[in-house]
């Protein structure tokens, strides 16, 4: 179970997130508006929410899972893949040193690059991806750290997608949504798979919180299959973000 999560507000600099694909630029308001309501839906699931301020300096800054890993022992601070995203780590780290011990907080060091949303937590195994973002370097101190704590880690390689997270998410009790090139990686064989329409593959990337499965707005398909595993489902809207490459789970950090 999660008690703390954190997230932070994206600033008006979010037009000028990363983007690969060609859906427009983010409308800033709407934006902030459906900020708001993923809040108030990661309220509805007994959580502790801790919302920092935009942080101008860093477009893509309200994707808080990429520059931390958090785990119930240990923090690692990643060392993000993406230049304009570089220093985004030096800020949460601060943050997380009043949820962590310092001994506690790890880092990821050059040359090594690896960024949150290449890693899906399933109990005390963490599947990173090998991605644009996450070098093999960054992925073999991860899970050296990783293994400090008693965890232990698996590299998969990427084809196409962003990060790992992009076409996974790990729902608990053995439920694995996944999407495009992971729907035959032999990786993943053993989890219940539950596989995304590829004309639904964003809503790959939601997230579990306490039981409760958050969807994005407007994949009836997934939804549908969710709903018949049994899990309790809210809906938050995530299309301004969508627009510059990030979802559900790149939007917070949950420990
Ligand atoms: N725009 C999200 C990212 O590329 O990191």
């Amino acid at each position: 179970m999660f008690k703390n999560i954190i997230v932070r507000k994206p600033g008006k600099s979010l037009v000028d997130g990363i983007a690969s694909a060609d859906l427009g630029k983010p409308d800033y308001e709407k934006a902030l508006k459906q900020h708001e309501a993923y809040i108030e839906a990661l309220k509805k699931c007994g959580v502790e929410v801790t919302v920092l301020e935009a942080d101008e300096r860093y477009p893509d800054s309200c994707f808080v899972e990429d520059p931390a890993v958090v785990t119930k022992k240990c923090a690692i601070i990643t060392n993000p893949g993406a230049s304009s995203r570089k220093g985004e780590q030096v800020e949460i780290k601060e943050v997380l040193k009043k949820f962590y011990d310092e001994k506690n907080i790890e880092e990821i060091k050059n040359p090594g690059t690896i960024e949150g949303g290449d890693v899906m937590m399933v109990g005390d195994h963490f599947y990173v991806g090998l991605s644009a973002r996450t070098n093999e370097g960054g992925a073999r101190q991860f899970i050296d750290i990783l293994k400090k704590y008693g965890y232990d880690g698996t590299m998969v390689p990427l084809e196409k997608v962003l990060h790992l997270k992009t076409g996974l998410a790990y729902l608990e009790n053995n439920n694995l949504l996944v999407a495009g090139e992971f729907v035959d990686n032999p990786v993943f064989k053993d989890f219940n798979r539950i596989i995304i329409d590829e004309n639904e593959a964003y809503s790959a990337n939601c997230i579990w919180v306490n039981g409760t499965v958050i969807v994005p707005a407007g994949y009836e398909k997934a939804k549908k299959a969710i709903e018949e595993l049994g899990y309790k489902i809210l809906i938050v809207d995530t299309s301004e973000y969508r627009k510059v490459d990030g979802g559900l789970s790149c939007l917070s950090l949950r420990f």
